[in-house]
């Protein structure tokens, strides 16, 4: 029998358990930080330094971090259904769980390109593990100094389309741990198929402009309801 396919959008509740803050919740990273400074193009050209020390420090944090369950159950999931994660995080923890079909929306953290092209796939390099700074002065192929891969508020998103195009193959929509703020992630859901049902995991109220079953847990103890459900 053919294996169903179950669509996943994750957001950063997803690896709140691995010890990854989130942004919006209180005591998230956007309290800490000015988005202005550290996540958009002007905040990079007006100081890169302090723009390249928080992605290096973010980096750092990330190495100690481990897949948390939920992770780790949304990757057994592949053994009966053909599982296509997209995520707005930045981390690789599902990669690291064992998932293997995980389109990044906003970017990857240890990945590095040039500030002149960055979505140019020939100017993209991951960084190792062992040393996972960048410094001013480091440069891209091309010669431009070296930026995080990550999407900022602003630019474009390069892998919305390919992200909207595994929508429509949806038999389960599954949503976990995202505040749905931030678009075009948010408007996803909107292209599942019609009938498909939406399941979203998340301990929170989050505003969802479909009608969703709501799983009022955390990651890892809601996607072992999740399964429940699926049984
Ligand atoms: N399990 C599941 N969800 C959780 C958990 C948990 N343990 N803890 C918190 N959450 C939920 C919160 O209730 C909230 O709804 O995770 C959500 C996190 O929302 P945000 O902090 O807004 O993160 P996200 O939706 O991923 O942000 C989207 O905004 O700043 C940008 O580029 C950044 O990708 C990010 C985007």
């Amino acid at each position: 029998m053919k294996k169903k396919t179950i669509v996943v959008l994750t957001g950063a509740g997803m690896s709140a358990e691995s010890g990854v803050s989130t942004f919006r919740d209180s005591g998230g990273l956007w309290e800490q930080y000015r988005v202005e400074d550290v996540a958009t193009p002007e905040g990079w050209y007006r100081d890169p330094l302090l723009v390249t020390n928080f992605y290096n420090g973010l980096r750092r944090q990330l190495v100690t971090k481990e897949p948390c369950e939920g992770h780790r159950l949304l990757a057994t999931l592949e053994q009966d259904y053909n599982v296509r994660i997209i995520t707005q995080n930045v981390d690789d923890l599902h990669e690291r769980a064992g998932s293997t079909s995980v389109l990044h929306l906003h970017g990857e953290l240890f990945k590095v390109t040039s500030s002149r092209n960055p979505n140019d796939p020939s100017q993209i390099r991951t960084l190792p593990y062992d040393a996972p700074d960048v410094k001013i002065g480091d440069k891209a192929a091309d010669g431009s100094q070296l930026r995080p891969f990550i999407v900022w508020f602003g630019e474009p998103v390069p892998n919305i389309e390919p992200a909207i195009e595994l929508c429509g193959d949806a038999d389960i929509f599954l949503v976990i741990g995202t505040s749905l703020n931030v678009y075009p992630a948010a408007g996803l859901l909107r292209y599942a198929p019609m009938g498909c049902p939406i399941y979203l995991i998340d301990p929170a109220d989050v505003h969802c402009p479909m009608s969703v079953t709501h799983i009022r847990k955390g990651a890892s103890e809601g996607m072992k309801e999740f399964i429940s459900l699926l049984s």
